[in-house]
């Protein structure tokens, strides 16, 4: 048996301040409970809805218990050093300066979802305090967290995608006034269009809008949760997904079986509702589709992963429907760069159908993180 001092030190930081919290609280459980207590020491860290870090207490609940939902409560106060050399977390006795107990850590699994924690920001602090950390970094995780430049980046690398505008003034200025969608344009894209925040998740402020009349009130839904507003035609067709993990040892990423969202009778499209709180999907895994479309999908899958300059791991969400020719038309929708990650959340059980177990796959990305080390340019 391995003494403690062999031990790889994973801080699992979980929580955070937006609208996901609860489901990653309910991720990092699952991750804590998959890492080999013979192999690594983990160190509990949440993030409090008002973005507190706390060594979070050993009764911290992490699961959904009678239908509550966990949230990051008390805890020990710790701050992540920013100076490389404290090579991790300060505790913070209440009512003292920085205290002098650290814990040094030797990678970081941030299993946050949305803003402040997918999104660069995180990453950042991780990247100025030395310490690595598992997924993509501050560039990726933006670029993947803004619907906009996602969609730049993929058609840049000639990924197709569907028609959208993108409401900006004259000037080029984000502004969210509905007249800057002109006639020729909502012509153009015709109904139903898909009115979304750039940057958020879980379908929050995103609206199907299908009379033009309800357009202004659908960009002020929008609006109110991103100053920048897209609206995209609709792309008719199931809803495909794919996992990808980067490559061993540095070789080319790998895409697991794709799996389809199948929305009930009664549920139009997968908003908040239908991800969360009704019976309205099953999910089907592996996706019943053609070896060729298989193919087709991982491939899309491992080029957005690589077009956005992902690292560690990447759930790419697509939209296979029908071309005017009669072929399949294979449009990406979005890429989630800290997926959800409880047993029964989408990228894992595609990984598991592929044959990489939840327990693998855990040990697979801090492995990952480790062998790449601390990422700042040397
Ligand atoms: N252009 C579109 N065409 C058809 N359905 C869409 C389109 N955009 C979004 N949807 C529906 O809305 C859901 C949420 O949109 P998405 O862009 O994935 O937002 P989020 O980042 O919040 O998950 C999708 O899963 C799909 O059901
Ligand atoms: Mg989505």
């Amino acid at each position: 048996m391995s003494s403690k001092a062999d031990k790889v030190r994973v801080a699992v930081v979980f929580g955070g301040r937006s609208a996901e919290h609860a489901i990653s609280c309910v991720s990092a459980g699952s991750v804590i409970a998959a890492l080999d207590p013979e192999r690594y020491d983990v160190v509990r860290v949440g993030i409090a809805t008002d973005g507190r870090w706390v060594l979070a207490d050993p009764d911290q609940r992490l699961a959904i218990t009678e239908g509550e939902l966990p949230e990051v409560s008390g805890g020990t106060a710790v701050s992540l050093v920013g100076d490389p050399a404290g090579r991790g977390l300060a505790v913070l006795e209440p009512g003292s300066a920085i205290g002098p107990a650290l814990t040094e850590v030797d990678v970081v699994f941030p299993v946050l979802h949305g803003a402040y924690g997918e999104d660069g920001t995180i990453q950042g602090l991780l990247e100025m305090a030395g310490v690595p950390y598992v997924g993509s970094g501050v560039f990726a995780s933006a670029a993947s967290m803004d619907k906009e430049f996602t969609k730049k980046l993929l058609e840049a690398n000639g990924l197709p995608q569907g028609d959208h505008v993108v409401l900006r003034d004259a000037d080029g200025a984000v502004c969210a006034d509905p007249k800057l969608l002109d006639d020729a344009a909502r012509e153009r894209l015709g109904l139903p269009v898909f009115v979304k925040p750039s940057r958020a998740g879980s379908s929050i402020g995103i609206t199907k809008v299908t009379d033009w009349a309800d357009f202004p009130e659908a960009v002020a839904t929008a609006a109110a949760v991103d100053e920048k507003v897209i609206v995209e035609a609709s792309v008719p067709g199931r809803e495909i997904e794919c996992g990808v993990l980067a490559g061993r040892d540095g070789g080319a990423p790998e895409a697991s079986v794709p799996a389809e969202i199948k929305l009930r009778p009664g549920t139009d499209w997968y908003d908040f509702a239908a991800k969360y709180l009704d019976d309205a999907v099953d999910f089907d895994v592996p996706a019943d589709l053609t070896p060729e479309q298989t193919r087709a999908v991982q491939q899309q899958a491992r080029r957005a992963f690589l077009a956005l300059d992902c690292r560690g791991l990447a759930r790419v969400d697509f939209f296979l429907g029908t071309a005017p020719d009669g072929s399949d038309r294979l449009v990406i929708n979005e890429v989630n760069t800290m997926p959800g990650f409880t047993p029964i959340s989408m990228f894992p059980r595609m990984w598991a159908a592929t044959g990489v177990t939840y327990p693998e796959l855990v040990d697979r990305l801090v492995a990952t993180a480790v062998r790449e080390g601390a990422r700042a340019p040397r």
